[in-house]
């Protein structure tokens, strides 16, 4: 079946500095042409979560251009911080949009939960579920919201090594679809996870390097490490 992907994200020599810093983000240019998990990496306070900030559109560069045609959705580090309803099914009932026909609105609950491994949890409390899990629900409350780029910061940050690989198992499921690949850009400190990536780039001095494969940049990282 035919991709529906398209759309694409620039940045075209974006600067950006909180009031009274030095630019977080300087002269920074990148762009995301096709769906695909794509990894960021960089040190503590180098302006990664603040370049998802500029993309999602919360902060505006000081200088540059940024054009996106995608529609962004934010996942952070403690779903805790961003689920609010009592069930998985009154969770994804917020984020669906309201030009959604009410007939429509169960089975597009239903297939985001499905797509995301929780098919069986529409009525569970969110209280009962794994860290996981409610990572997965953040994951579908995107989906149904009907994001096609996913900006994941430091998704797998709280979990244990096996709900870190269900995050990674589903979001390389959703951006691999062969109907309805979404693209995703997923920032994180721990680099065994630069192997599950379609490309990768390292976040240093308020820049990006070009994109990479995930085990050359773990590599790069590695090498510098001993140094
Ligand atoms: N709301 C803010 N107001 C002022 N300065 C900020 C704000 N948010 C971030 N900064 C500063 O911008 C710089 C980059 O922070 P940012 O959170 O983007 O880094 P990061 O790469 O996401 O770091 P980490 O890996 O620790 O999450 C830091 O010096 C930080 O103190
Ligand atoms: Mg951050």
């Amino acid at each position: 079946m035919k991709s529906t992907w398209s759309g694409h994200l620039e940045f075209d020599k974006v600067s950006f500095s909180w009031p009274y810093g030095v630019n977080v983000i300087d002269q920074l240019s990148f762009s995301i042409v096709k769906p695909g998990l794509w990894m960021i990496v960089g040190e503590n306070g180098s302006g990664k979560s603040t370049l998802f900030r500029l993309i999602s559109g919360v902060i505006r560069p000081k200088s540059g251009k940024i054009y996106c045609s995608l529609r962004p959705s934010m996942v952070y580090q403690n779903p805790d911080h961003q689920l609010l309803m009592p069930t998985c099914k009154s969770e994804l009932m917020l984020s669906v949009p309201k030009t959604i026909p009410h007939s429509k609105l169960f089975d597009l609950v239903q297939s985001a939960l499905e797509k995301v491994d929780l098919g069986e949890m529409l009525d569970r409390p969110i209280h009962t579920l794994s860290g996981g899990q409610k990572q997965r629900l953040a994951l579908a409350s995107a989906i149904v919201s009907n994001s096609n780029l996913l900006l994941l910061d430091e998704p797998t940050a709280l979990l244990d090594p096996q709900s870190q690989n269900s995050v990674l198992k589903v979001v390389q499921s959703l951006t691999s679809s062969s109907t309805e690949p979404i693209a995703a850009i997923w920032v994180t400190h721990r680099l065994e996870e630069l192997f599950f990536c379609d490309g990768a780039a390292i976040v240093k001095n308020g820049c990006i390097s070009k994109w990479d494969s995930g085990s050359k940049v773990f590599q790069e990282l590695k090498s510098l490490a001993v140094r």
